[in-house]
């Protein structure tokens, strides 16, 4: 009997030892060939170095689901160092200098095709406006442009201020003690729901219910994308059949949501951007998948991107008692008869606004920015960059591990923002995207995000339950299950 289980054991580690040696060299010999296929030297005639290429995606999970501590390990390959994702080569560049040297022609740059994600990610949002180029682009900006303006975000402020008090109350009016919260899960649908306003005005529960769960659809559909491997390429239609139409329904319920919301917006008053949007789908002048992923773009890529953004926002708030005190008195002190005003949280020259700028600072919403290229070579860290090489811009570097932002990088002290020059911040600091193709929604985010936690520190204080932290890394768990890893933290909120 002992034997057996010995002789069991002995059977399944030559297994796997050979399984890890075929898989290496396999790896290694993919490594070697995709570098003898893009050459890229430094003048000395030196090869770019970089981590060793993964079987079976390259790079493309560890860039979004590990990206802070890929950042920091990756950068033992220098300040540019290269990346891939499955065999497409990304250049990732870690410096102020050499995003200002590849952002000179900024406004020349192609956003790469479907993010190098592949196939299966191309029909999710290949065809959304942050993907696509050249006279496509501008078009669909055009459409979606004249909402998204600092005056029109400034004009749905008031409607913004309700929603976020509404949701602030809603969040535990059954108690009157303290709270414990699941900080995302609790956070996450108020952009969602806010942003969805902004696009199709007062929504019914059965409208609210309904986008909630294509959301879902969408979410379960993208972690394909996270899975790679076949999903990059067209013939997963062919092997992957049940996948494959659970993508065609998400699709189809998705066109006849619009289409349903604008018949009943049609003419309403004030107009709803929905109808103005698919007005031209209808009269066949803009392409129904440009303008639908786009939309989704809007709400289900940017549920994790904005529900991240205010989950670290109120975190930090909770970690640092002393700032959020000062800012909960600048809140009270700003109020007009007793009320919260929009001008406060709108405005640029406030605490708030420096607590805004430093929570986006330490935790941006990816380590990764988005792949770009230019269409003229370059020089960038030394190395000869081709024209159209794929760039990204290792945020974290950027954000945190950048001596402009000194000896206290990592510690959480908005007063910073006070005193830095807005020119200083242009490379040195990512949050809405660099060059010309800059976030179309910042100003509404900025305005949504800051209303919110405005309208929280008015009627909560906030606090993190203790221990929180992962004691290995320091550091709170994250949810691995997106593409932007959102943190797994709770919160202890006390009524005022
Ligand atoms: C705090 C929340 C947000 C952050 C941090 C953020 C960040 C970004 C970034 C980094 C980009 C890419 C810029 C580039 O590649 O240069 C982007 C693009 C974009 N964002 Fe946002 N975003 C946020 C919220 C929103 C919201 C609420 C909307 C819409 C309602 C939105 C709509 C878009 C669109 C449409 C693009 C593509 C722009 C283009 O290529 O012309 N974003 N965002």
């Amino acid at each position: 009997m002992d034997s057996n289980i010995w002789n069991i054991f002995l059977v399944l580690a030559l297994f796997t030892l050979l399984r890890v040696f075929v898989v290496q060299r396999r790896s290694l010999l993919v490594s070697l060939f995709l570098h003898l296929l893009h050459p890229i030297r430094d003048r000395q005639g030196r090869q770019i170095s970089g981590p060793p290429w993964i079987w079976a995606n390259g790079h493309m999970i560890d860039k979004f689901l590990d990206g802070r501590a890929k950042s920091k390990e990756w950068r033992a390959y220098g300040a540019v160092y290269r990346i891939w994702s499955c065999g497409i080569p990304e250049i990732v560049i870690t410096t102020a200098e050499d995003v200002r040297a590849f952002h000179s022609d900024s406004d020349q740059h192609a956003k790469s095709r479907s993010s190098n994600g592949g196939w299966f990610f191309h029909q999710l949002l290949g065809e959304c406006m942050g993907l696509i180029n050249g006279s496509r682009w501008k078009e669909v900006r055009g459409e979606f442009q004249h909402a998204f303006t600092h005056r029109a975000v400034m004009d749905m402020s008031p409607s913004i201020s309700q929603y976020a008090r509404d949701y602030v109350k809603d969040i535990c009016s059954e108690s009157s003690g303290p709270i414990v919260v699941h900080a995302a899960n609790t956070l996450a649908k108020f952009p969602f729901f806010c942003t969805a306003k902004y696009l199709y005005g007062p929504l019914s529960r059965e409208e609210k219910d309904e986008l909630w769960a294509l959301g879902q659809r969408n979410l379960a559909l993208m972690r394909y994308v996270l899975a790679g491997g076949i999903y990059r390429f067209a013939m997963c239609r062919l092997f992957c059949t049940g996948t494959a139409k659970e993508l065609d329904v998400f699709r189809r319920d998705w066109s006849n949501f619009n289409e349903k919301i604008y018949q009943t917006r049609r003419t309403s008053s004030p107009a709803c951007l929905i109808v103005s949007i698919w007005k031209p789908v209808k009269e066949g002048t803009m392409k129904e998948s440009e303008v639908l992923q786009t939309i989704s773009e809007m709400l289900f890529a940017n549920l994790d991107v904005s529900s991240h953004v205010l989950t670290w926002f109120v975190t930090l708030l909770a970690e640092n008692t002393e700032v959020q005190q000062r800012l909960r008195e600048e809140v009270e002190s700003s109020k007009v008869s007793g009320v919260v005003s929009g001008e406060y949280c709108n405005s640029k020259d406030s605490l708030l606004r420096s607590c805004w700028l430093e929570s986006l600072r330490l935790r941006p919403f990816t380590s990764f920015a988005i792949p770009e290229s230019s269409p003229s070579p370059k020089i960038l860290g030394g190395y000869q960059i081709p024209a159209n090489a794929s760039i990204v811009v290792d945020t974290h570097s950027i954000n945190i591990e950048n001596p402009l932002w000194g000896a206290d990088t990592h510690q959480f002290r908005p007063e910073r923002f006070a005193v830095i020059k807005p020119s200083e911040l242009r490379y040195n600091f990512f949050a809405f995207g660099f060059g010309t193709r800059k976030c179309l929604g910042q100003h509404f985010a900025e305005s949504m995000l800051k209303t919110f936690v405005v309208h929280l520190l008015d009627h909560y204080t906030v606090s993190i339950p203790s221990p929180s932290k992962h004691s290995g890394s320091g550091d709170y768990d994250l949810t691995r299950d997106s593409w932007v890893p959102t943190s797994n933290v709770h919160l202890i909120l006390t009524k005022i």
